[in-house]
């Protein structure tokens, strides 16, 4: 079989810019605002940091190291350098692909749909009652598919010309979008209880394992940790980036953006007095709260409303497009694909199991649930233990395009010790958690 030379990114920019879209999505503006929010903001902030430094950042290492190294897709990286026992770990990574994207699609649907809403009819005072109803059914689950055509045109188009092209275009335009509206929403008056809820602490809710399950789960998908997108998008890296330098810039893009992004939620929200409905509202904080904000502003929620929600299609797409990467790249790897069939196919495949998140709500919670404590906390466990026991010298794989630094141990030392003992604690939690909130749907 011939086989086409590897993909490249075709710059370091290039990569950059992608992994941070890959990071930057609903996870830091939807999810992270209504974690927050229902887990008592600002100590939930705390957590969160203290968990992507320490369990977040170690991984998004490993997962660079064992792409770049490996020059393969999840399905391939692992065997590479642990053998063939490790191939169904790879399996599991792109079957967390199907199962994320799935649902990620119809989220991003419901974004289609505002920016829309905001474009041509602009909000009003309905807008929060109906969102149950435009959330679910036909309407969802056109606008997935729409979102999905995007997507799989981008990823088919190939890394280079598809995927690094949106992303340098479409990053910078997303990171003015979210800082412009921070700066708006820093105008409003009674904004400031909105700040005060956000960022003063009460160390109290901290000191909760499901608070930190939350933050750990939230660190893994934000970071898009746990299933191998950060690993294939390093395996389209020559052997001369230095990668902890890239996970620093990685994790620090997509903090700083969740953080800017809270800077506009919450001032928002508490300036038109509709703080009460926040908590109230768990994954609707957004959908619901926000868009009810908007109509009560009166002209100007028109436009702050259309570029809000437009930041947030931006974000979604260039998440999106990661996750599918991760499947097509292992079919191109491992079935022998061509990248437009695979992609195509793929694509459609994971547009149609939508179809149970677009029907109802509920579901779509319950596989996000199930995405994020079982599959991602799962997934960085398996990682953690794979790189920091079982891979020969991934000390020397991070040192490769740099000066070697000593601290580079202390990376391992957490992957070892660290994060497998936090990550079973969480999961020793987590999992009967998700196994009660699929039972609920029954
Ligand atoms: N990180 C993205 C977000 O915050 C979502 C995402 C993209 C993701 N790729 C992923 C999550 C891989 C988990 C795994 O919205």
């Amino acid at each position: 079989m011939a086989v086409a030379a590897r993909e490249q990114w075709s710059s370091r920019a290039g990569f950059v810019f992608a992994a941070i879209g890959s990071a930057v999505g609903l996870g830091n503006m939807w999810r992270f605002s209504y974690l927050t929010a229902e887990h008592g903001g600002a100590a939930f902030v705390v957590l969160y940091l203290g968990i992507t430094a320490l369990i977040g950042l170690p991984i998004l290492l490993a997962e660079l190291v064992l792409g770049r190294g490996s020059q393969r897709s999840p399905i391939r990286a692992l065997a590479h350098f642990g053998g063939p026992a490790w191939q169904p770990l790879g399996l599991v990574f792109v079957a967390a692909g199907f199962l994320i994207l799935s649902y990620y699609g119809v989220i991003a649907g419901w974004t289609l749909r505002y920016t829309a809403v905001a474009l041509f009819a602009g909000f009003d005072a309905t807008i929060a009652d109906s969102f149950a109803d435009v959330a679910q059914g036909a309407d969802a689950f056109g606008l997935h598919v729409v979102f999905m055509v995007a997507t799989i045109a981008i990823v088919a188009g190939g890394v280079k010309r598809g995927i690094e092209r949106t992303a340098l275009v479409l990053m910078p335009l997303l990171f003015v979008l979210v800082c412009g509206l921070a700066v708006y929403a820093a105008t409003l008056d009674g904004g400031e209880a909105g700040y005060r809820y956000y960022l003063q602490t009460d160390f109290s809710a901290i000191f909760d394992r499901d608070v930190l399950t939350q933050a750990a789960g939230q660190a893994f998908f934000s970071l898009s940790l746990g299933m191998g997108a950060m690993l294939t998008f390093g395996s389209y890296l020559k052997r001369e980036n230095h990668l902890p330098n890239e996970s620093l810039l990685i994790a620090g893009a997509d903090i700083g953006i969740a953080f800017i992004a809270g800077l506009v939620v919450f001032p928002l929200i508490f300036a038109l007095g509709l703080s009460d409905r926040v908590a109230e509202s768990t994954m609707g904080a957004l959908f619901i709260t926000l868009p009810q904000a908007f109509a009560e502003m009166g002209a100007v929620g028109r436009p702050v409303g259309f570029l809000f929600f437009a930041a947030l299609v931006v974000g979604a797409l260039t998440s999106a497009i990661s996750l599918l990467e991760v499947v097509v790249s292992s079919a191109i790897d491992g079935l022998g694909w061509t990248r437009k069939r695979a992609a195509w196919a793929m694509g459609g495949l994971i547009t149609l199991l939508g179809i149970p998140a677009a029907w109802n709500t509920e579901i779509l919670e319950a596989m996000d649930q199930v995405a994020n404590n079982f599959f991602l906390l799962g997934g960085g466990l398996a990682l953690s233990v794979f790189v920091g026991w079982v891979m020969k010298d991934p000390v020397g794989e991070v040192a490769v395009g740099t000066s070697g630094v000593r601290w580079f141990f202390l990376w391992r030392a957490l992957l070892r010790f660290v994060v497998p003992a936090v990550l079973l604690f969480v999961l020793f939690d987590a999992i009967p958690r998700t196994f009660e909130s699929l039972a609920a749907l029954f």
